[in-house]
C-alpha cells in the first residue's frame, strides 16, 4: 500500500502537534497517510517545500516563521489565503503545482462558535498584535461583522499597515496599548509574549465582566495575560489550544476532502 506524505514544515518545529492532529484525523476518516516534522534553516525554505514535492509529498502545513514566503511561492491560493497574505497549508498537485490555503482564522471562528458557542457578530473586538499571527485572522473575523475591531500593537505602524488592508471591510480602528480607553465583548492575543512567560502593558479598562479573552498561545498552561484576565472578572478566559485543534480540521479538509 502506498502511504499519502504530508509534514509540517518550521522553524522551531519539535513542539509542533500537527503530526498527532492530522493522524488522529486521518484514522477516523480511515485514509493511510504518513506526516513528519521538517525543521527548516530559514534561508532553505523554497527549496526544501520543493524537495519535498519532488519526493513524492502530496501536502505540507506551514508554521511560523514560514508562512508569508509559503504565500509566494504558491501557484494559487484560496481567497482566504489571498486576504491573509499567507498560507499555513499547500496542496500538490497531480499537475506539479502548488495551491495554498489559510484555515488560522477559519480555526479561530470555528473554535469560539462550535467549541464555545460564542458569536462575534456586533461584537466589539480588540486585536493585540499586528504581526503575521494577527494578520491570518482578520479577515475571518470581519467575515463574522464584528462592531467593530481595534488593532493595538507595539509598533503602531505595522496595525496601521494591517487596517489598510482590511479597511474596506468593516469599522477597523488602530490604538496605542496605553491609549485603549473601553471594555471589549472579544480580545485575542495575538502577539508572541506569552511565548516568554510575558504580556503586553494593557489598561485594566480593557476587561469587564463580559470579556471573553483569546490568548493564540497553546502548550504554556495559563499565561500571563490569560492570569491578568481572569484576575479583572472576564466572563471566559481560553488558550489557542481549540485554535490548533479546528485550523488543523479545515487544512485536513482542504488536504484530502476538497476539491481543488
Ligand atoms: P507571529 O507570526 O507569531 O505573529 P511576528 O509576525 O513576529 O510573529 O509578530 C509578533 C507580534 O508580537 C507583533 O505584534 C509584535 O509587536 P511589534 O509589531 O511591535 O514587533 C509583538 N511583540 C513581540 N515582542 C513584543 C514585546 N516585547 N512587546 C510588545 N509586543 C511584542
Amino acid at each position: 500500500m502506498s502511504y499519502k506524505k504530508y509534514a509540517v514544515i518550521g522553524n522551531p518545529i519539535a513542539h509542533s502537534r500537527s503530526p498527532e492532529i492530522h493522524l488522529a484525523f486521518a484514522k477516523s476518516c480511515g485514509i493511510d497517510l504518513n506526516y513528519e516534522k521538517i525543521q527548516c534553516e530559514i534561508p532553505d525554505f523554497e527549496k526544501t517545500v520543493k524537495a519535498f514535492q519532488k519526493n513524492g509529498g502530496n501536502g505540507l502545513n506551514i508554521t511560523s516563521p514560514f508562512k508569508n514566503r509559503a504565500f509566494l511561492l504558491c501557484d494559487e491560493t484560496t481567497v482566504r489565503a489571498q486576504m491573509a497574505r499567507a498560507v499555513n497549508a499547500i496542496k500538490f498537485e497531480d499537475d506539479g503545482s502548488t495551491f495554498g490555503d489559510a484555515t488560522d482564522g477559519v480555526g479561530l471562528v470555528n473554535d469560539l462558535q462550535n467549541n464555545h458557542q460564542y458569536s462575534i457578530k456586533n461584537k466589539r473586538v480588540l486585536l493585540i498584535g499586528a504581526g503575521g499571527a494577527a494578520s491570518s485572522v482578520m479577515g475571518d473575523i470581519l467575515d463574522e461583522q464584528p462592531s467593530e475591531i481595534v488593532i493595538a500593537n507595539r509598533t503602531i505602524e505595522k496595525a496601521l499597515d494591517l487596517e489598510s488592508i482590511f479597511e474596506d471591510l468593516g469599522n477597523i480602528s488602530v490604538s496605542s496599548f496605553e491609549n485603549l480607553d473601553h471594555a471589549f465583548d472579544l480580545i485575542i492575543h495575538a502577539t508572541s509574549l506569552s511565548l516568554q512567560n510575558q504580556k503586553p502593558e494593557l489598561p485594566e479598562c480593557i476587561i469587564n465582566q463580559a470579556t471573553f479573552l483569546l490568548d493564540m498561545t497553546y502548550n504554556c498552561g495559563v499565561t500571563p495575560i490569560m492570569q491578568w484576565a481572569q484576575s479583572l472578572g472576564a466572563s471566559t478566559v481560553i488558550d489557542g489550544e481549540g485554535m490548533l485543534i479546528e485550523q488543523a480540521r479545515a487544512a485536513f479538509v482542504f488536504f484530502h476532502l476538497s476539491k481543488s
